[in-house]
Parts: C-alpha cells; sequence; structure tokens
C-alpha cells in the first residue's frame, strides 16, 4: 500500500498521472489494463497492485518498466528503416514474471549480481551465511533478491522513473540495512540509462545490476548467434564448474573468448562449455563511464553500446533457456535466444581479495551508471 500511495503523491508532484489510485486492489486476469497517463496496472501480488510505466523520449525509444523487481517489460527501438521493434525478452502478464523459473527477464538484481561462493563471506573476521539457491552458492542475491520485491515508485515523468527499496538488516543473510534508489530514463541520445545508488548502516557487499536478455532483431530471429558483439576487454575471469571465479585474469587475446575486434556470437560458441557465461573486465582506468560493450544486428541495422562506470560485465548468451519458457510475442524461448550484458563487480569479489572491493562502508555512497545507447546502421 505504501508503494500505491506514493505512486499517488509522485503523481501529484509531476502532473503527469492522475490522482485516486489507492482504491482496493483489483484482481484481475488481464494482461495490461490502460490507466493513467503513462501508468498501467500490470497486475496483483496479495494486496498490492503493481504498475507498468511507459517512458519515451519522443524520438521512437520506448522502455516499459514495472515495480515489480524494478523488471524492464520492454524495450522499443527504430530498425533501420525506422519500425520499432521490442530488443528485450519478456512475458506478456506478472505471472510469467511471478514464475520460478524466470530466469530474471529484465529485473533489477540485488543485493549481489552474480554468485557469491558456498553462500558464505566473512567482513572484519566475522561470517555471514546467505541463502544457497545455485548448487550451494547463492546466485542473484538469493532467494529473494531485489527482482522478487515491489520497488517505491518515488518519482515518475514521461522519460524518467526513479524506484527505491530499502533492504533490511540480515535480509537473505546480508549484514546492514541498504536503501537503494535506481533511476531509469530514455535519453533524448536514445539511450537506456540506468543510475544506482545504495546507502547501508554497516558494511555490506553491494552489486546492482540489470538483467535484460537482448535480441536486436526485434523477434525476427530466434536466436543471436548471428549478433556481432564487441566486448573492450582485454582479459576475463576464468569459472570452475560452479561459474565461481579461480581468481585469475586471463588474457582473452587469440581464445574464443576474444571479442576485442568484434565477432559474431554464434563463431566460437561451441567452443565455450555450455557458451558464455563469464564476467569480462572492461578495459579502463579509471571508475568513470566507459564503452564496455557493443552489439550489432546486421538484419535489423540496431546497433546497441554499453557504457559503464563499473569494472565488469557478465556476459551471458542465454545458455540456460531451453524452450520450456514463452515469451511476450506467444513463442518458445530457445537456448541462446538472447545475450546479457550485465555490467557489475567481478563474481564472488566478497571472497576474493584480488578482485576490486564490492563493501559498501556506512556513510558512503555506491553510484553506479550503466547506459545502453542504440542507433542503426545502414
Ligand atoms: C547470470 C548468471 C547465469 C545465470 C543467469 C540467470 O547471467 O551468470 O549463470 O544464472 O544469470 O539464469
Amino acid at each position: 500500500m505504501k508503494a500505491t500511495l506514493t505512486i499517488a503523491f509522485s503523481s501529484l508532484i509531476f502532473g503527469s498521472l492522475l490522482v485516486g489510485c489507492n482504491q482496493a486492489p483489483e484482481k484481475t486476469k488481464e494482461i495490461v489494463v490502460m490507466e493513467n497517463g503513462n501508468r498501467k496496472v500490470f497486475g496483483t501480488i496479495g494486496q498490492d497492485t503493481v504498475y507498468a510505466y511507459t517512458l519515451q523520449n519522443g524520438k521512437g525509444m520506448k522502455a516499459v518498466v514495472s515495480n515489480y523487481g524494478g523488471t524492464l517489460l520492454e524495450l522499443w527501438t527504430p530498425d533501420r528503416s525506422g519500425v520499432t521493434g521490442d530488443v528485450v525478452l519478456g512475458y506478456g502478464a506478472l505471472e510469467g514474471y511471478l514464475q520460478k523459473t524466470n530466469p530474471y527477464f529484465g529485473a533489477l538484481v540485488g543485493r549481489y549480481a552474480n554468485r557469491i561462493a558456498n553462500a558464505k563471506f566473512s567482513i572484519d573476521g566475522k561470517q555471514y551465511t546467505l541463502a544457497p539457491n545455485d548448487h550451494g552458492n547463492t546466485l542473484h542475491g538469493g532467494l529473494k533478491g531485489f527482482d522478487k520485491v515491489i520497488w517505491v515508485v518515488d518519482q515518475v515523468n514521461d522519460s524518467s522513473l526513479a524506484l527505491s527499496y530499502t533492504s533490511p538488516d540480515g535480509e537473505e543473510g546480508f549484514p546492514g540495512s541498504v536503501t537503494s534508489k535506481v533511476v531509469y530514463t530514455v535519453t533524448v541520445e536514445d539511450g537506456l540509462k540506468i543510475d544506482y545508488t545504495a546507502q547501508s548502516d554497516k558494511k555490506t557487499p553491494i552489486n546492482l545490476t540489470n538483467h535484460a536478455y537482448f535480441n536486436l532483431s526485434g523477434g525476427k530471429d530466434s536466436t543471436i548467434l548471428q549478433e556481432e558483439l564487441t566486448l573492450h576487454a582485454s582479459k576475463y575471469t576464468p569459472v570452475n564448474a560452479g561459474l565461481i571465479p579461480t581468481g585469475q585474469l586471463a588474457p582473452v587475446e587469440n581464445t574464443p573468448m576474444d571479442f576485442l575486434k568484434g565477432k559474431k556470437v554464434g563463431k566460437d560458441i561451441d567452443q565455450v562449455k555450455g557458451g558464455y557465461d563469464h564476467n569480462f573486465v572492461i578495459d579502463k582506468t579509471d571508475s568513470g563511464m566507459a564503452l564496455a560493450a557493443s552489439v550489432y544486428d546486421e538484419g535489423s541495422g540496431r546497433f546497441m553500446e554499453v557504457w559503464t562506470t563499473q569494472p565488469g560485465i557478465q556476459f551471458y548468451t542465454g545458455n540456460f533457456l531451453d524452450g520450456s519458457l514463452t515469451g511476450r510475442d506467444g513463442k518458445r524461448i530457445p537456448q541462446h535466444g538472447a545475450l546479457c550484458l550485465e555490467t557489475q563487480h567481478f563474481p564472488d569479489s566478497p571472497n576474493q581479495p584480488s578482485f576490486p572491493t564490492s563493501i559498501l562502508e556506512p556513510g558512503q555512497t555506491y553510484h553506479q551508471t550503466t547506459i545502453y545507447r542504440f542507433s542503426t546502421k545502414k
């Protein structure tokens, strides 16, 4: 209910929505019901109504984001002929996102994206035990990560949505009460900008990201194997069988991990056991914005750049997609149906002293910005 009231308050301030949204939540089976301005009811969870917000830049680019899990539901960008298509995977209804098997489609991931080995870490000699949810390790924040909570809507206007979530001390085993704020903006430069901040009252690991599954063909190609990827990363973090980094930083040059000059995603994928699911170390010297990756889909002409302040990027080729999930277009989603480029701290950093620290201290502010920027090529 708090979220609902805050939405009403925001709508007064921004004048872009009508008030009157704190009526009893309606149990509805409809997928998306048109409501006020850029807000639609997306569904209900218990007593809570969750919403889908449409953000646009007036130039043809449009994002739809829900306060359930801060999830990016849709992302529409023009192809080289100016025809817009949805370039991210998702479901047609909230129920899809609530399935146990939902592989984090479009979600905001926290408090710690990717894996923490053996569901344990220590800070200042004190050991913390987390919920193991991935072969004994903790993946994407645990059993109920930030992707599975209803975020508070702090502000909304035509192009931007500000969300916040306060994770209590001890949630999923993590120390400290953490307040995270995430702002989604569709920019005039055709970018989807995601700005994340967080503060904690105790030392705690923090690693926030978005888990969008991109397929730049906009529904035309069933897989991303033909898309051309460039990763501005001379090194990556090799992993063991449980996908936990060994601690080494290995050079990519002349290996299947080498995307420095750009190549089709499918070119060497058969030489990588299970497909790509690795953290790449972005070539950068400071914590400012840098170009980490770009993807080109020749069929549609769409070109996407990924800019970030983060040290790493998880390149994942949807290896665990197996045809059992049905997407928004009603089609089954095959293996490699999409790719993820999750900007992040390196996986398992809380247990890897040689990696850049992911520990947030009281009084500090965690801040990361990532922009997925779109254009087309002839
Ligand atoms: C990340 C992980 C993958 C997988 C997906 C979600 O990309 O690295 O191993 O867990 O999330 O399915």
